[in-house]
């Protein structure tokens, strides 16, 4: 159980900031906004514990479908908490990205992103990735797409394609390159996957806790990964 104890990649589905807002009597913005702080409190607390990869599920594909005003906001918190952190990436050895599916993105928000991946694309004390305008089916589907694509460009294409592993296809896949997440918190009490990590989160093991994101801090943390720690990893083999 000793090589389980930190996980390299840690994944947050961050849910329950307007369940929040409305327990205190505020706008549901007014929890999306102290979600924020939540995700600073996490990344401090990511650094401190020797964590590779931390994830952060921040809008999905069906957010779209939430009200023009709820959407507006939560696009322009992303370009102001980009902007706001991006010294503190810097001082922190943080590489930044966001990953998911840009084309409902605005220019000014694809613009500050690409500014702050590009700005710390060396960095490597901890890489941050934000899921945004995500889902794991369209994952996938542009996924297949993309290899579907290569392998008809190929003369060589049939003979690839039977050769074809695992590992090769999901280099197709946004977060290539990046570990799956060794454990997947959600918060707020729900338990679903919500069209997150479905591929990527194959063998994740899970968090649920009633705590609401914008209380979700370094205490809440910690016992997340303590939970982790006891945790026993089979991958369908037979252990003592
Ligand atoms: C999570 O909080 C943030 C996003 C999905 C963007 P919610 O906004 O889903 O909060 P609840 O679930 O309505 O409380
Ligand atoms: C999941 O939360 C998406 C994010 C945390 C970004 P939702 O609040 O959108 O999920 P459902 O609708 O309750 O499944
Ligand atoms: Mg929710």
């Amino acid at each position: 159980m000793e090589e389980n104890k930190v996980p390299l990649h840690v994944s947050m589905i961050m849910d329950g900031n307007g369940r929040w807002a409305r327990l205190k009597g505020k706008e549901r913005i007014e929890g999306h906004r102290e979600g924020v702080e939540s995700v600073r409190a996490c990344t401090e607390y990511a650094i401190e514990k020797g964590i590779g990869y931390l994830s952060l599920f921040a809008f999905s594909e069906e957010n779209w479908g939430r009200p023009d005003s709820e959407v507006s906001f939560l696009m322009e918190l992303m370009v102001k908490a980009m902007v706001a952190e991006l010294p503190s990436f810097m001082e922190n050895g943080i590489r930044f990205r966001v990953l998911g599916n840009r084309e409902r993105l605005t220019q000014e928000l694809k613009d500050v992103i690409d500014d702050c991946m590009e700005r710390t694309a060396s960095n490597s004390r901890l890489n941050l990735i934000v899921f945004l305008s995500y889902s794991g089916k369209w994952d996938i589907l542009q996924a297949a797409k993309r290899f579907a694509a290569d392998m008809l460009a190929d003369s060589a294409g049939p003979e690839r394609l039977n050769d074809t592993g695992i590992g090769d296809f999901e280099k197709y896949l946004v977060t290539a390159g990046i570990p799956d997440p060794d454990l997947i918190v959600r918060t707020s009490g729900e338990k679903r996957m919500s069209n997150y990590l479905l591929w990527q989160g194959a063998y994740s093991e899970f968090y649920f806790t009633d705590v609401l994101w914008p209380d979700f801090r370094k205490g809440e943390f910690q016992k997340a990964l303590d939970s982790y720690a006891l945790r026993e990893r089979r991958y369908g083999k037979v252990f003592k």
